[in-house]
């Protein structure tokens, strides 16, 4: 995988152009959270990458559920999609407020367990949309 992303790798991606933008928009962010050696947890750059990501998780579920609901999974599949996008901005939540709290995170691990909520959730539930997507 590159250093940043300038494309998905095949196995992700979806087959609806502005769900599999949006995943390479919050996969491109959380690279450069990663890797970009002007980003220390203290710096002004973190926050910014980490309300931006915010933003895009927000965004993105909501662009991907308008498919999810019109594209014809079923119901259950939708409301257990649904769910999952919802644990992951509460979880998103908790972490940075254990941050704010003091915790001791450092950030390569912060970036490495918001990368897992989002790449582990993009491998378990969207790639379920591919049936889906006509044309
Ligand atoms: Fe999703
Ligand atoms: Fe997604």
């Amino acid at each position: 995988m590159n250093k940043y992303m300038s494309s998905l790798p095949q196995e992700l991606l979806i087959g609806v152009p502005s769900v599999d933008t949006g995943h390479l928009e919050l996969v491109t962010l959380l690279d450069k959270l990663a890797n970009d050696p002007s980003v220390h947890l203290e710096s002004a750059r973190f926050s910014e990458i980490i309300s931006q990501l915010l933003n895009l998780m927000v965004e993105h579920f909501a662009d991907e559920e308008v498919f999810l609901k019109t594209c014809g999974m079923p119901r259950n599949d939708v409301a257990a999609h649904i769910q999952a996008h919802h644990k992951i901005i509460e979880q998103y939540a908790q972490l940075n407020y254990g941050r704010m709290g003091g915790k001791d995170h450092v950030l390569s691990e912060i970036s490495e367990v918001v990368k897992g909520w989002i790449v582990g959730h993009l491998l378990e539930y969207d790639t379920k949309i591919r049936p889906y997507v006509t044309g």
